[in-house]
Parts: structure tokens; sequence; C-alpha cells
């Protein structure tokens, strides 16, 4: 059997929205990309949100529209996707790093409260995996030290938060509409937020700083427009926005098909939980289930994780490995001046995890299949 680490499966649903687009004639952002930001808002209860071309254009849009440049600091994870840093970076602000909590792999939240500085001007917490972090904790701290709490919910789009949903916790939160992720636009994002000044610059900003949008001058607002700040091309087109709408239709189901498969994930694995670290699931959480991550024990295990995974693969199961960390990158050990040994719980933690393949098309069968693959591997190479 073969089982590919991702696998999209788009229908009719997204084959009808994507036509309907294609039919009206008006494909760039336009009524449903704002169509998309209406469902979102709600599906998040948030006041605002704004159609962005990634989540990496949103994280770079909330940081600028709240005014953080060259002089501040923002805090986020060694344990992030490249996109978190680069946002930072690309503001001219300095990115502070505080380690992770290995049971998670998100922020720790007494870490992020020892870095802070009269710099500190934001954290951005990354919700791995689709794990919300620490809110209680982050939030407390963030309010006391008059920081912005700006979430990278790149993975977490449909997770909660003590019934709260991801998306109104944080003073901004952006999703990514990536292929792989719970819903996708090929390409895409979101930045919501409750705070109506930045929400109409994130929007202002996402379209060159222009006064009037190309939909609204070509549907009767007159040509006149006026450039009233240097802006960005990070608009949404309408055609991304479609295909998103018809993955919005299938959400919820495509939701209840990933705790399905984490369940039977986690109830296969236990059995081999003495070699392989299971996701950490929070009691206060709903649990996004955008990757399944698993770590192994190598005190149990005569077998490093790169191993591990090459076996897998010859067993035709496909891996991933979520997130090589920041740190190990030549690009930013260079330019940021980073060591591996200032962050030990990341570093652990990378040396051990395995995402598997995890995606609404996957089959119990599938799951069954890479669930025995790691389990004789975990015989194979029992210490
Ligand atoms: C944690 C995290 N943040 C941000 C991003 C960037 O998302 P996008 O590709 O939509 O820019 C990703 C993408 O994989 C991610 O995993």
């Amino acid at each position: 059997m073969k089982v590919p680490f991702f696998r999209l499966r788009l229908g009719t649903p997204e084959k009808k929205a994507v036509s309907r687009v294609i039919e009206s004639g008006w494909v760039t952002s336009g009524p449903t990309a704002r169509a998309l930001e209406e469902k979102i808002k709600k599906l998040v209860h948030a006041r605002h949100a704004v159609a962005v071309s990634s989540a990496t254009a949103g994280l770079h849009l909330s940081l600028k529209a709240a005014g953080i440049g060259a002089g501040d600091e923002v805090i986020t994870s060694p344990y992030t996707m490249a996109a978190t840093v680069e946002a930072i970076l690309y503001t001219g602000a300095t990115p502070v790093f505080a380690d992770i909590d290995p049971l998670t792999l998100n922020i720790d939240p007494a870490r992020v409260k020892s870095k802070i500085t009269r710099k500190t001007k934001a954290v951005i917490p990354v919700d791995i995996g689709g794990l919300p972090c620490d809110y209680d904790a982050l939030l407390k701290i963030a309010r006391q030290r008059k920081v912005l709490l700006i979430e990278d919910a790149a993975h977490s789009l449909g997770a909660q938060f003590k019934s709260r949903p991801v998306g109104s916790l944080c003073d901004a939160t952006v999703f990514s509409f990536y292929s792989t992720k719970n819903i996708t636009t090929g390409e895409g994002g979101m930045v919501v937020t409750d705070d109506n000044l930045l929400a109409s610059r994130v929007r202002l900003l996402s379209l060159h700083g222009m006064t009037s949008s190309g939909w609204k001058r070509y549907a009767g607002g007159g040509w006149k427009y006026d450039i009233v700040e240097l802006g960005y091309k990070y608009n949404l087109s309408d055609l991304a926005a479609g295909l998103g709408l018809g993955q919005l239709t299938r959400f919820s189901q495509m939701q209840k098909k990933r705790q399905m498969l984490a369940d039977r994930y986690m109830k296969n694995l236990s059995a081999v939980q003495q070699f392989i670290e299971l996701p950490c699931v929070d009691r206060r959480s709903r649990h996004g289930w955008h990757l399944f991550i698993i770590k192994i024990c190598p005190e149990r295990l005569r077998i490093t994780r790169d191993r591990y995974i090459r076996e897998l693969e010859k067993n035709g199961v496909g891996c991933g490995v979520h997130f090589i960390p920041i740190y190990r990158f030549r690009y930013f050990q260079e330019h940021l001046k980073l060591k591996i040994s200032d962050f030990p719980f990341t570093e652990r933690a990378y040396l051990r995890v395995i995402s598997l393949p995890f995606y609404p098309d996957l089959s119990i069968r599938e799951v069954d299949y890479v669930s025995e693959r790691i389990a004789e591997l975990c015989r194979r190479f029992s210490r």
C-alpha cells in the first residue's frame, strides 16, 4: 500500500463555487472575497476579517498595521515555519525567540515573559499542528506588559480554547488557506480582529494603500482614488475565494473526519506508547487537527528519527517534519546570530518529531496500515 503524506480532494462544491466566480465576469478581489470574509468572521466570532494572499502576508500586514517596525522587538517561537519570522523581518523589527513547552510544542508562556523588554511590541504564538497555545497565560502576560498578541493560526482554523474559537482570542489572528491547510484557496489567508482601526489599516495596506478598490471603482464608485500610504499587493482574488467558499460548505464534515482519524491513530498507537509519544491534547481546547505529530522516544528505540522516516517511506508511508527550527537555517543563523544551545526543548523535539499522513481524504484502512508499520518498526528497533 502507498499512503502519501498529503492528498487533496476537491469536489463538486468547490467546482461549483469557482464556476460561479468565472461566470460572474469578475475574478479578482470583489464580492466573493467579501463573502468569504463574512463566513470566516461568523465562524470564528470576530468583528472583522480581511482576506489576503497568504498567512505570511497577513502576519506582515498585522504587524505593519500595528505600527511595528525598526527598533521594535517581536517575540515568537523558534519552532515554526519560516513565514512567521520572515513577516517580522519584513517590518524591520527584531525577532526574539522563546523556547517551547516540549509536551505541546507550543511557545512556553513563562519563557515569553522572561524575554519581554521595553522594546517588545508584540508576541506571535503559533498553534502547532492545530493545538491552541496556553492563551490564559499568554493573554495575562500581554495585558500586563501591554504588548499585542498576534496569533499565527495557520494550523488552527476550527480550534477552540475554553469554548472560544481561535480567531476570537487575540488582538489579531491570521489563518492560512495554503493547499494543505484545514481549508484551502490554493494560496491565501485571512486576518481577523475585533479592532476597527487595525482591520481598516490591514485592508488599506493589503491593496497598495489605495482608498478605493478596483471592484468599487468598476462597480460605479467612480474612477478617482488616492494612495495614502505605502501599501502592498496582498489581496485575495475572487477566484481563490470561490474555492474557499466551496471548501467551507464541507468544513464541519472535514473537521469531524480529522477528529475521527486522530482518534483512530491515538487508539492504534496507544499500544506502542512506550516507544512513541502521541500528540498532546489539552482539556481546555478543541484541537484543530491540522497535523498529527508523533515523537519517537530515543531511550526506547535504537533508531534515529531520520532513519525511522526512511523505513516508513520504504513501506510506502509518506512523512513530514514540522518543523525544522528557525535557528537551523543558514540565513537566520547568520543574520540573527542564533545558537542551537539556546533552545534545548525545541532542539530535542525537532530530533524526535514525525508528521504522519493526515488529511480528510485519508481512509481508516490507510490509518491502520500506517499504524501497523509504526508498531512493526517499534518492535524491530526496541532497546
Ligand atoms: C505556522 C505557519 N505559519 C505561517 C505559515 C504561512 O502560511 P502561508 O503559506 O499561507 O503564507 C505556515 C505555512 O505553512 C505555517 O505553517
